[in-house]
């Protein structure tokens, strides 16, 4: 294991300042600083609050690492870096911070993209990943169904939401049951103390033959609800909202294992922490004898052991590596896995 080259993951693409090192699929760091709290009063990131933050969070970040990891800074054999998808300015900080890593230590450099190392994170815990395999990301930025036949060189969009990501719905659901941001841990908690079929909300584009998800519509009938009925039970709202993301987000993964033939499902992202999500996924998967792979919640949510395992396949892969010219791009599509 000593032999396979050390690498470095930074991941700087929203409000978590991530670092990783591994070693192949070996996990040896994962460090976090969040702007979380600093965005909180306004109910949603601020760009230029999570930039600022970045910058001031990144060398401390890298240090906790290293020292977590018990290795030098000069052990690093290569550095990954989010590249894109994410908030331009907040991209930036981290792609040179990775490049004058790259450069200070002579070692190659490998801009990914941050939906396939959500994918690739997965190797960590339960290894290498079958080819191919259904990934559903979810989380507060991406609502996407992927086909990947190779997270190091192949990935291919089924479907992602045509409005808001789920995680964002959450939030802005918690917003309006008076739950604090970012909301989706909150209405995990309040849902289980009530029914998920106490209120039939819409299920927006459940049975319309694309693997497309939306989001707004529900938001909107659930404040509209609120608003028609306050004092509400706000377990019952909560529970009900929540299930009729889970049901949409489970039946349109489950429908393209089937579409495609694949009999792996791997959920990403954010909202792969949610608890009813995850239950009702196994029992669908196990209905439909699809195996389903769900990283731990510490590893779902933004962090940079992602980046470095999706950089340490690539190194694997003998892929080229990056030059120190690449540009943070805050729409990098998920068809380029690396830049
Ligand atoms: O992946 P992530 O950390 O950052 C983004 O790339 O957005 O995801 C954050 C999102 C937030 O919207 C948050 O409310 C949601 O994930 N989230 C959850 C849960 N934990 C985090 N949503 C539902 N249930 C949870 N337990
Ligand atoms: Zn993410």
């Amino acid at each position: 294991m000593a032999d396979e080259p050390l690498v470095l993951g930074i991941e700087t693409s929203c409000d978590e300042t991530g670092v990783g090192l591994v070693r192949g699929h070996t996990l040896l760091a994962n460090t976090i600083a969040s702007s979380v709290d600093e965005h909180a009063r306004f109910g949603g990131v601020v760009p230029e609050v999570a930039s600022r933050a970045h910058l001031e969070a990144m060398t401390p970040t890298v240090e906790r690492a290293l020292a977590q990891a018990g290795v030098k800074l000069s052990d690093v054999d290569a550095v990954a870096v989010t590249a894109g998808p994410g908030l331009a300015g907040a991209l930036l900080v981290g792609v040179a911070a990775a490049k004058a890593y790259s450069l200070g230590l002579g070692v190659p450099l490998y801009g990914v993209n941050h939906l396939a190392a959500h994918v690739a994170v997965d190797q960590l815990e339960h290894g290498p990943l079958p080819k191919p395999c259904i990934a559903l990301l979810v989380s507060g930025g991406h609502s996407s169904l992927l086909l990947v036949p190779d997270v190091a060189s192949d990935v291919i969009s089924l479907g992602s939401t045509v409005d808001d990501a789920a995680g964002e719905a959450f939030d802005k659901v918690a917003r309006v049951l008076g739950l604090p941001f970012p909301g989706g841990p909150h209405i995990d908690r309040v849902a289980r103390e009530g029914s998920g079929d106490a209120i039939a909300f819409p299920r927006g584009k459940m049975d319309d033959g694309t693997l497309d998800f939306s989001f707004s519509g529900l938001k909107t009938a659930v404040a509209r609800w609120v608003e028609a009925h306050e004092p509400v039970n706000v377990a019952d709202v909560a529970a009900s909202f929540q299930e009729a993301v889970v049901d949409v987000l489970t039946r349109k993964a489950l429908q393209a294992c089937k579409k495609y033939g694949v009999h792996d499902l791997l959920i990403g992202g954010g909202v792969a922490a949610n608890s009813r999500l995850r239950a009702l996924a196994q029992e669908r998967c196990d209905a439909a004898g699809v195996r389903l792979r769900v990283p731990r919640p510490g590893l779902c949510t933004d962090n940079g052991a992602m980046v470095a395992a999706l950089g340490a396949d690539l190194v694997a892969a003998g892929v080229t590596p990056s030059s120190l010219e690449i540009p943070a791009d805050s729409s990098l599509p998920i068809t380029t896995v690396h830049v």
